[in-house]
């Protein structure tokens, strides 16, 4: 007969075995869901929030100039955790008779800030020679997509872009 203690497998299951076994058991069942919680919220939560949408005023009609873009810089106010953040975009106005197109003037190259060229009459990207019509299309260099445009609607005699 041998001495040496029998393998926890074929150990009796005393009753204090058993309750440190689910003493364990329930530590690695509450870590579990803890991660589980904790990255399924990380990953979950952004693509679920409803992004706000804002309609801003960006100009007056008055002020815009068939086929003449306008630059306008609209300050969207956004919640970066305790904090409120105030981010500048600049759009284009582009008007067209009754109807006014926003585009974005961020470069859809690598994001450089376009700007509109009254002599060539186009709108031009000063990073790597990126050149767009006033319709947003792009004409020339490395953009691989035409500028966005964001929605507009009027507002009175007022402009509103959607952001
Ligand atoms: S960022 Fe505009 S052309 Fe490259």
């Amino acid at each position: 007969m041998s001495d040496s203690p029998a393998p926890l497998s074929q150990a009796p299951n005393t009753p204090r075995r058993t309750f440190l076994v689910r003493i364990i058991q329930g530590v690695h069942a509450t870590i579990g869901a803890t991660l589980a919680f904790i990255l399924g919220n990380a990953v979950l939560s952004p693509s679920l929030a409803k992004r706000k949408s804002l309609w801003l005023s960006a100009a007056d009609t008055a002020a815009l100039n068939d086929g003449e873009p306008v630059a306008v810089t609209l300050r969207v106010a956004r919640q970066d955790g305790a904090t409120e953040v105030v981010d500048r975009r600049v759009v284009f106005l582009v008007k067209n008779g009754d109807q006014v197109r926003a585009l974005d003037s961020t470069c859809t190259h690598l994001g450089c800030r376009t700007r509109y060229n009254a002599e060539a009459r186009n709108i031009e990207c000063p990073c790597h020679g990126g050149i767009y019509d006033l319709q947003g299309n792009v004409v020339a260099g490395p953009p691989p997509h035409p500028l966005a445009e964001l929605p507009t609607r009027m507002d009175g005699s007022r402009v509103m872009v959607q952001v």
